[in-house]
């Protein structure tokens, strides 16, 4: 007899009147009764099995093995054999909790529905009308943009190596026409098409999983010609900033940004957020919630290299104190909750000069390099048996 455990990657919650637990790392999930529960519990330890039924006195040695056994078979309590994957996992993921361990495996290898299964789905979906492809604030102050758009002519191998975050920006103001175009191509639907039964789809400078456009803007303007500060929504719709709080400052642009000073420097703030709703009335699974994240990415990139390509100087960031941010946009936090942030300033000297001398320089790179992405066994032999700088 050897000894066993209760496996590291269940979590276990209540569904209606039943104990559900999920084993994410094999992806089996189990509703349990109390006794079940309780044996889970005793067995944090590794704990040799032939002193198990010390730990539940009132019960027969037999019954003991008996529930334990069957807790073994399930994967729920492991052996040294059986519990190497639980322990890859315990030790790979060590730094980050449970949280991040379960969505991750519980939302890996989704189904994907496709063909005739697709067909039924769509009609299923169309039962339940679809949210709002936008937001608008209807009675909020609204400033309309000039749509006398900036051109972007930059070459775009230029643009592409001249995006870098900044974290220094000259204390002076946008101007209204480069923080038109940005707003603009980066977050407005450039048109729209009919998708069936899913309605009418945005379609925007960034990908989106379906097209589902799931996210909304707010503006936080610090320092752009023209438009006073406070915190606005950018009503995709007419292009126009709805006016939400006027109370709003550098410092508190700070505060958001979990106190990196900096963001006090920038011109204006894109809080990017997402309505839930919109991606789960197509996405049923959890999954969905890592499209979200994808589509955030999209849009940072995108927001960057326009920035870039206008002169300007992006920075961007997932440091957030979101409670405060959305008492301050009004958002419950719930079915629309603030994800990312993309600020803009204005940089302190043009990106090109400083930036061909950092790309003309070679640099040694270090051992502890080196060390991380090791050379192939073959590489390295020939190294040590050649003592040529060279080589
Ligand atoms: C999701 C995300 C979050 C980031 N958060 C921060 C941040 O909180 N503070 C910061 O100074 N930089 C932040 N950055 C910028 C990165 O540090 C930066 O992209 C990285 O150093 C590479 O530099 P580059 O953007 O100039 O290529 C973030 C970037 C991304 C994509």
């Amino acid at each position: 007899m050897g000894k066993v455990k209760r496996a590291t990657s269940l979590v276990m919650y209540w569904s209606g009147d039943q104990i559900v637990v999920d084993h994410y790392l094999e992806g089996r999930t189990f509703c349990l009764d109390l006794e079940a529960v309780r044996v889970l519990a005793a067995l944090s330890d590794w704990t040799d099995e032939a002193e198990l039924h010390t730990l539940f006195p009132g019960y027969t040695a037999e019954s003991v093995r008996e529930s334990v056994n069957t807790l073994k078979e399930l994967g729920l309590v492991v052996t040294d054999e059986t519990g190497y994957y639980d322990a890859l996992v315990d030790a790979a993921w060590k730094h980050w909790g449970q949280e991040a361990r379960y969505f991750h495996f519980v939302t890996k290898d989704a189904p994907y529905v496709t063909g005739q299964e697709e067909a039924a789905f769509l009609e299923e979906l169309a039962a339940e009308a679809p949210p709002p492809t936008m937001k608008r604030y209807a009675d909020a102050p609204r400033l309309y943009l000039p749509r006398a758009f900036l051109p972007m002519n930059a070459p775009f191998q230029e643009v592409l190596l001249e995006r870098r975050t900044t974290r220094t920006f000259k204390q002076s103001p946008i101007p209204l026409r480069a923080f038109s175009t940005l707003l603009f191509y980066a977050f407005s639907p450039m048109y729209f098409v009919d998708a069936g039964l899913l309605g009418s789809l945005m379609m925007k400078t960034s990908a989106s999983a379906g097209a589902r456009h799931e996210t909304e803007f707010y503006v936080g303007v610090l320092n752009v010609e023209s438009v006073p500060r406070g915190l606005y929504h950018y009503c995709q719709e007419n292009h126009s900033l709805e006016l939400l709080n006027p109370e709003y400052s550098p410092e508190k642009a700070v505060r958001f940004a979990y106190d990196q000073e900096w963001v006090g420097e920038t011109a204006f703030i894109v809080y990017v957020s997402a309505r839930f709703e919109r991606m789960m009335w197509k996405y049923r699974h959890s999954r969905a919630y890592r499209a979200i994240l994808s589509n955030l990415g999209q849009f940072g990139q995108t927001f960057s290299l326009c920035a870039t390509a206008l002169g300007l100087a992006p920075f961007v960031t997932a440091a957030l104190r979101e409670h405060e941010l959305e008492e301050s946009l009004g958002l419950d936090g719930i079915t629309e909750s603030t994800m990312y942030m993309l600020a803009c300033g204005v940089p302190t000297a043009p990106a090109g000069p400083q930036l061909h001398e950092e790309v003309n320089a070679v640099q040694f790179v270090s051992e502890n390099f080196v060390q991380m992405y090791p050379a192939p066994a073959s590489a390295s032999a020939r190294r040590e048996g050649n003592s040529n700088a060279a080589d």
